[in-house]
């Protein structure tokens, strides 16, 4: 039990690392929240640090997301729903980062390392689709909702993958739904910034 709980612990300390943040701090001396949309993650630092900074952040925080999950499957025993948790840990983690004030991301590409680790069939024939929505649309975050919306989907359509990591991707669905909520409304509005149109619009 205690080495269930110091994974989840873990899981959230990594999570918590804001590379985006780390990064344009790094690159730029300013603090990337403060611009383009104003999220920490790859496709804001696309927008404001370039291709070359956003694939690192990209990898970087899928790797969150991956290591969670080992962590979990390492430190968790037999337990099946600790991996699940320690990937929905770093989402948190990500999302509210105890070391930026807990103004954070919206956990995507967290999101992908997480699924792509617990369930990779589902997660990729997800992510194919996301990606051609996204090379149809230009909008990173519908591509996003897709992605995550479709893996518990495909996960079931599949079946034999264990219900506490199908229960767990639904939990995430949430999260990030929930941190698109500005984006959502932007869609259906018809004024989400569309990828390399060099959008700024918060939110
Ligand atoms: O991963 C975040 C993406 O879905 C949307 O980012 O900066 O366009 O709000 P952004």
């Amino acid at each position: 039990m205690l080495m269930q709980i110091i994974s989840l612990i873990m899981s959230y300390l990594i999570g918590s690392i804001s590379f985006s943040v780390l990064l344009a701090k790094m690159l730029k001396g300013i603090d990337i929240r403060q611009h383009g949309s104003g999220n920490a993650g790859a496709t804001n630092t696309l927008r404001i640090l370039g291709k070359g900074p956003a694939i690192v952040v990209l990898c970087l925080d899928v790797l969150k997301g991956i290591i969670a999950v080992w962590l979990g499957k390492w430190l968790g025993g037999d337990a099946a729903w600790i991996p699940a948790l320690c990937g929905i840990a770093a989402i948190i983690g990500h999302n509210w980062p105890l070391y930026f004030h807990f103004r954070g991301g919206k956990g995507v590409a967290t999101t992908i390392g997480v699924l792509v680790t617990l369930s990779f069939f589902p997660a990729l024939i997800a992510g194919i689709i996301a990606i051609l929505s996204i090379v149809i649309t230009r909008y990173v975050s519908l591509g996003s909702l897709i992605f995550v919306a479709l893996t518990p989907v495909v996960m079931l359509l599949l079946g034999g993958y264990p219900w506490p990591t199908f229960w767990c991707s639904l939990i995430i669905v949430i999260f990030v739904v929930f941190r698109h909520r500005t984006n959502i409304v932007k869609i259906v509005q018809h004024r989400e910034n569309k990828i390399g149109s060099g959008g700024s619009s918060k939110g």
